[in-house]
């Protein structure tokens, strides 16, 4: 099942030769895979069905986007004669969706049957598009023996949605696994693995989606950097009430090993007397927030700010 939500593997520009001006997310699933007609040298005797689920530019991502998403994958996964869902997502922001998947999906259901994401950097209408290839790609990996959990394919690359991170704003090949590293290459509709398929479990951020389908909103959780010359100025202003959804959360993107200027650990002091749960992430694109003692903020065993802030949300959902 390839379900669709958008992105520039869907996007139209003016001229062909328009790399980066275009609108993204205009094609919808079934023409762009209309646009892959070598998809059955990897479909080893699968049928391939499709569906419309969203249609944006995944800057744009929403939670009622996340939560329909999660719904259909779970719905299509549970099917018996369903062996993988492939979702076409924008690059900007597939790493939390990936995550999220990763995070609320069924262990029962992705430990079996792979989810892959597949996205592109140039629009369908490029005279050299690099989606029809990532598609194909997607499909070899969705089909792969053994396959399993949510991974994301571009550039005949794949990586673990725990890993994956958008690290080039123009480059086809625009994603890194870190340190961890990618977990297969896809090569002619062969896969060369690395490491073991990822397999979940139930952790603490496991929320059932239908919980999660219940709220009325998400717990709001916010992003702050620190930096040089930083203050505390901006967790006061996110603190003052007035907002139309109270701060539960803040991720710091901290620097190096999850180092915080003392303005702003000041400022982040003040929120957790008002019950806000502050954790730490690093900003380095590189390596693990280690953990040493009695450290003030927790953090979440190494994961970026943005995926982070999902696991906190979700924390924030259990309790
Ligand atoms: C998007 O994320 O939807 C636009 C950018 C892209 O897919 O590369």
């Amino acid at each position: 099942m390839v379900l669709g939500t958008g992105g520039t593997i869907a996007g139209l520009a003016k001229r062909r030769s328009d790399n980066i001006v275009y609108a993204a997310a205009q094609l919808g699933v079934a023409a762009l895979l209309e646009m892959v007609p070598g998809l059955t040298s990897v479909l080893r005797g699968h049928t391939l069905h499709s569906e419309q689920v969203a249609q944006v530019d995944s800057k744009d991502m929403r939670f009622d986007i996340w939560l329909t998403l999660a719904q259909r994958v779970t719905h299509c996964l549970s099917q018996s004669d369903v062996a993988a869902v492939v979702i076409t997502h924008g690059t900007d922001t597939v790493e939390e969706t990936a995550y999220f998947l990763h995070s609320v999906l069924p262990p029962e259901l992705i430990n079996r049957k792979p989810v892959v994401l597949a996205c592109a950097m140039r629009p369908a209408s490029a005279q050299y598009p690099d989606g029809p290839q990532n598609l194909m790609d997607a499909v070899a990996v969705a089909l792969a023996p053994s396959a399993a959990g949510v991974v994301v394919v571009c550039a005949g690359t794949v990586h673990t949605a725990l890993d994956v991170q958008k690290a080039q704003t123009y480059r086809l090949d625009a994603f890194t696994s870190g340190d961890a590293g990618p977990l297969s290459y896809v090569e002619e509709g062969q896969l060369r693995l690395l490491k073991h398929w990822p397999q979940t479990q139930a952790g603490y951020a496991f929320v059932a989606i239908d919980k999660i389908a219940e709220l009325t909103s998400w717990p709001r959780v916010e992003i702050v950097m620190s930096y040089a010359g930083c203050s505390g100025e901006v967790v006061d202003a996110l603190l003052r009430t007035g907002a139309s959804t109270p701060l539960r959360g803040i991720v710091v993107a901290a620097t190096g090993n999850g180092t915080i200027h003392q303005e702003l650990e000041v400022a982040l002091r003040r929120a957790v007397q008002m019950g806000v749960k502050v954790v730490r992430a690093t900003r380095c694109a590189y390596g693990h927030v280690l953990a040493v003692e009695r450290a003030e903020f927790e953090h979440f065993n190494g994961l970026s700010p943005v995926k982070a802030r999902i696991a906190l949300m979700l924390a924030l959902m259990q309790s």
